[in-house]
């Protein structure tokens, strides 16, 4: 197998295993929350005929729905991130989706709920206030964030944290619903799957956690407990959308010290059992796909260099486990990406950052032209600059100098 073999994936036809991967970008209209034609541009500029995108993170109710002032770029440039629960946001993904169907791509639709990392002031929000929603931010239990400088600590949260509110039993239901009514507006505005964003230390995962899940009913306690909801919840998604058009992405972590990572301190005592547990049950539903972040994006987190490269693949473990397709992300290159599919690790490989910066990455991997070089400062927030302007090759042919520097893809390490 290579990178350029097709492949089935659930309903999906793919021409190639080279994927977008799912990327929040902060720049969703402030009044409506939802995503506008320059959200479509970007998409569509990194669409190829049978290849699959991955939407940004796209938030199921107010109360799922974080604002994210602990990015400087936001506070300066202002932005939000994109929702799915109302029309005229259901209206505006079509744009989306229509702008990669054009291309002959196909796009996923990554439905989240932040949970704690969420907070309330969503609810001063016009779109919100008065509206009657619940609104931030919920958790688990009532664990607060806890700000560490452990190394392995993902974010600098330098932001207010608010106790989260411990979600009552029956409310429980009612979130299954919010996915299942985010779910639809994804399939009536066009999308062709749905993903359940079950990763980096987000609701479900903060159910799944015994340093964050401190309840004593069917929702807490032992591993099968603790899981329960995001089983729930992808029963809930089956009924809407069927399994072959469903994929999960988790973020196992492990206990020792050498392949810890920590998200939004999200802390468990004995991760292992939690996803093996999770990932062998995944099994029975047949699912589109599984994608599993590797701990190793040093990037968005205080993992050292030495630690991130010291820890061994996911898939040594999962592949065994899960029977179905298996997509990884986490610090790929090309080399290390085409290996990963030689040798059977994973069957596609989501690339982010570099994806980010390279709007015709599948053609450059193709062809084994330089990377454009990714900028950090204008990942989140703010308009079309270090979103829709990076350059393709035909554009940097064109022009006798770029403003965006570039890599041979061999230095890439
Ligand atoms: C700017 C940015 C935003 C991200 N937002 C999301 C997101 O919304 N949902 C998600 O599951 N992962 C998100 N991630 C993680 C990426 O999907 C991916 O796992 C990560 O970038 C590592 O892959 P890379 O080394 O190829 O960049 C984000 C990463 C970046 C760089």
């Amino acid at each position: 197998m290579d990178l350029f073999s097709p492949l089935s994936v659930g309903s999906l036809n793919l021409k190639h295993r080279i994927v977008l991967a799912p990327m929040t970008r902060i720049r969703a209209d402030e009044n409506t929350l939802a995503p506008t034609e320059l959200t479509a541009l970007y998409y569509s500029q990194r669409s190829s005929s049978g290849g699959f995108l991955i939407s940004e993170a796209v938030h199921i109710s107010p109360e799922a729905t974080p604002i994210w002032p602990i990015y400087q770029s936001v506070r300066e440039l202002g932005g939000q991130v994109p929702g799915i629960w109302t029309e005229a946001q259901t209206n505006a993904w079509k744009m989306v989706t229509r702008a990669v169907h054009a291309r002959g791509g196909l796009i996923s639709c990554q439905l989240l709920h932040a949970g704690r990392v969420a907070q309330p002031e969503i609810g001063e929000h016009p779109l919100v206030h008065d509206g009657g929603f619940p609104i931030p931010s919920v958790c688990s239990s009532a664990t607060p964030i806890v700000h560490s400088n452990e190394v392995g600590n993902d974010y600098n949260w330098d932001q207010k944290s608010v106790t989260p509110r411990a979600l009552e039993r029956h409310e429980i239901a009612r979130i299954c619903q919010d996915y299942q009514h985010a779910a639809k507006n994804a399939l009536a505005a066009g999308f062709d799957a749905v993903e359940l964003h079950a990763a980096h230390g987000y609701l479900i995962e903060q159910f799944l956690a015994d340093g964050v899940n401190k309840r004593n009913d069917s929702y807490g306690g032992s591993v099968r407990h603790r899981c329960r909801i995001l089983f729930e919840i992808i029963e809930a998604l089956i009924d809407v959308v069927g399994p072959n058009r469903l994929g999960v992405r988790l973020s196992p972590v492990a206990s020792n010290s050498h392949n810890k990572q920590v998200y939004f301190g999200v802390t468990h005592s004995n991760p292992e059992s939690v996803y093996e547990y999770v990932v062998e049950s995944l099994n029975q539903y047949k699912l589109a796909y599984l994608l599993l972040t590797e701990p190793r994006v040093g990037g968005l987190s205080n993992c050292t260099d030495s630690l991130l490269e010291s820890s061994p693949p996911l898939s040594a473990k999962y592949r065994k486990i899960y029977k179905g397709v298996m997509m990884g992300a986490g610090g790929f290159n090309p080399n290390s990406a085409k290996e990963a599919i030689d040798r059977g690790h994973y069957d596609l490989i989501a690339f982010g950052r570099w994806f980010l910066s390279n709007p015709d990455l599948v053609a450059r991997l193709k062809g084994g032209d330089d990377l454009n070089i990714y900028h950090r400062a204008s990942f989140y927030g703010g308009g079309e600059q270090g979103y829709t302007d990076y350059p393709d090759i035909q554009a940097l042919r064109n022009q006798s100098l770029s403003a965006i520097e570039q890599v041979p893809q061999n230095m890439i390490g």
